[in-house]
C-alpha cells in the first residue's frame, strides 16, 4: 500500500513516499480504507524529534483520518464511514497511508451527510480546544476565558466551543479575523498588539482561563489578568521559556497548567469525539480555509507548515482517488 513514512528523525527531506506492506488488524482492530489524512503541527514535532514518542520505524505519519471500514469488525461493518484523531503515537502507526488498523475504541462514526474532508481537517484543533477548555481547563458555564490566538485553527476553536458551552469570550486577534472570531462567539475582540490594560479594562472581575495558541508566553501579563483561582493552560510554543511571577499567582490559588492531545487517554477522546460529531452534524464545526492536496504533497506541506505558511488554514492529503464527497 502507498505510505508516507520516515526511517529517522530529521527535516522535511526524510519523509519517503513509497510501498509499505498492509497491516494486519490485530484482537480488537479494524482496518481501514484511508479516504484522507490531515497535516497537523504535532506531525512537524514529532518527524522532528522534538516530541519524543516511541517510534517504530518505517513509521507511517499523520495523526487523523476518514475513510471506510474495509472488512467487519468489533462492532463496526464493512464500508460504514469512520474516523480516528489520535494515530502516529505511543507506539501506534500513523494514518498517512492507504489502510490504518485503528484500536477499535479510537475509531468514531462519521455522522450522515458530514462532508468527509472537511470533517478530516477539523479534528485536530476541535479536539484540542474541547480537551483544553473542559478537561484540563476547567471551564464553567459563566466564566470568562481569553483566547489569544483566536484567529487561528485552534484559537477560532475554541472560541466557538467555549461560547457554545456558556462562558464569555475574551479574544485577541489580527484586525482581519476580528469579525471571524466575533461570528464564532466572542463577546469582545481586540488586536494581539494592544497593551493588556485594554483586556483588564473587559475583564474587571479576571480571566478564569487563559489560553494562548500563539505560542509566544507572557505569564507576567497572562497571571496578572487572571481571577482568583484562574488558569493559564499551556498547549504552544515548545521552546518558550518565560518569567513566571510566582507570588502573584500564589497568592491568587491560580495555576498554571500544560496540556497535549497526544497524552489524552482514549475515555478523553472519546468523550471529545462525541461532542464533536455533534458539532458536525449540526454544520457547526467547518474548517475556515481548506486546501486539499494528494498525498504526495506530504513533504511540500511540511515545509510550507515550518515556514509559518498554514497560519489559520488546514491542509488535507488525499489518500484514496475517490472525490470524498457523499
Ligand atoms: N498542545 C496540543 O495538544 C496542541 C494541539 C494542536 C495544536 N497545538 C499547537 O497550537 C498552536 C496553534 O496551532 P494553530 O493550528 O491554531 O496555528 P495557527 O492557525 O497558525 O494560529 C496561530 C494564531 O496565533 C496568532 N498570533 C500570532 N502572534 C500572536 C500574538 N503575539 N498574540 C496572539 N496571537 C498571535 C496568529 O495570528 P496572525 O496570523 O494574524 O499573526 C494565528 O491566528 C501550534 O503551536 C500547535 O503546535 C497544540
Amino acid at each position: 500500500m502507498r505510505a508516507a513514512y520516515i526511517e529517522e528523525l530529521g527535516p522535511p527531506e526524510v519523509i519517503r513516499l513509497g510501498d509499505l506492506p498492509a497491516p494486519v488488524p490485530g484482537a480488537g482492530e479494524v482496518l481501514v480504507d484511508v479516504l484522507a489524512t490531515a497535516v497537523d503541527p504535532v506531525d512537524a514535532l514529532v518527524r522532528s524529534g522534538v516530541f519524543r514518542t516511541p517510534l517504530p520505524f518505517p513509521f507511517v505519519l499523520g495523526r487523523d483520518l476518514v475513510g471506510t471500514v474495509a472488512e467487519p469488525a468489533a462492532g463496526f461493518a464493512a464500508g460504514e464511514a469512520v474516523w480516528c484523531n489520535s494515530l502516529g503515537h505511543g507506539g501506534r502507526q500513523g494514518a498517512a497511508a492507504e489502510r490504518v488498523a485503528v484500536a477499535a475504541d479510537r475509531l468514531y462514526r462519521l455522522p450522515d451527510g458530514v462532508p468527509p474532508l472537511e470533517a478530516v481537517a477539523v479534528l485536530h484543533p476541535a479536539a484540542t480546544a474541547y480537551l483544553a477548555l473542559f478537561n484540563h481547563g476547567e471551564l464553567l458555564p459563566g466564566e470568562t476565558v481569553l483566547v489569544a490566538g483566536a484567529g487561528g485553527n485552534v484559537g477560532s476553536a475554541l472560541v466557538a466551543l467555549a461560547a457554545r458551552a456558556g462562558a464569555r469570550v475574551l479574544a485577541t486577534a489580527s484586525p482581519r479575523d476580528h469579525a471571524y472570531v466575533r461570528a464564532l462567539g466572542a463577546a469582545e475582540v481586540v488586536d494581539y498588539r494592544e497593551p493588556a490594560a485594554r483586556l483588564a479594562e473587559l475583564a474587571p472581575d479576571g480571566i478564569d482561563l487563559h489560553v494562548d495558541t500563539s505560542g509566544r508566553h507572557d505569564l507576567e501579563t497572562a497571571v496578572g489578568l487572571l481571577a482568583h483561582r484562574g488558569r493559564v493552560l499551556l498547549l504552544a510554543g515548545p521552546g518558550a521559556r518565560p518569567v513566571l511571577p510566582v507570588g502573584p499567582l500564589y497568592m491568587k490559588d491560580a495555576s498554571v497548567r500544560g496540556f497535549a492531545i497526544s497524552r489524552a487517554t482514549v475515555a478523553e477522546l472519546a468523550e471529545a469525539a462525541a461532542a464533536l460529531n455533534d458539532m458536525l452534524a449540526g454544520g457547526g464545526l467547518r474548517p475556515r480555509a481548506l486546501e486539499v492536496l494528494p498525498l504526495e504533497a506530504v513533504a511540500e506541506v511540511h515545509r510550507r507548515m515550518e515556514a509559518g505558511e498554514l497560519r489559520g488554514r488546514r491542509v488535507v492529503l488525499r489518500v484514496a482517488g475517490a472525490d470524498g464527497g457523499r
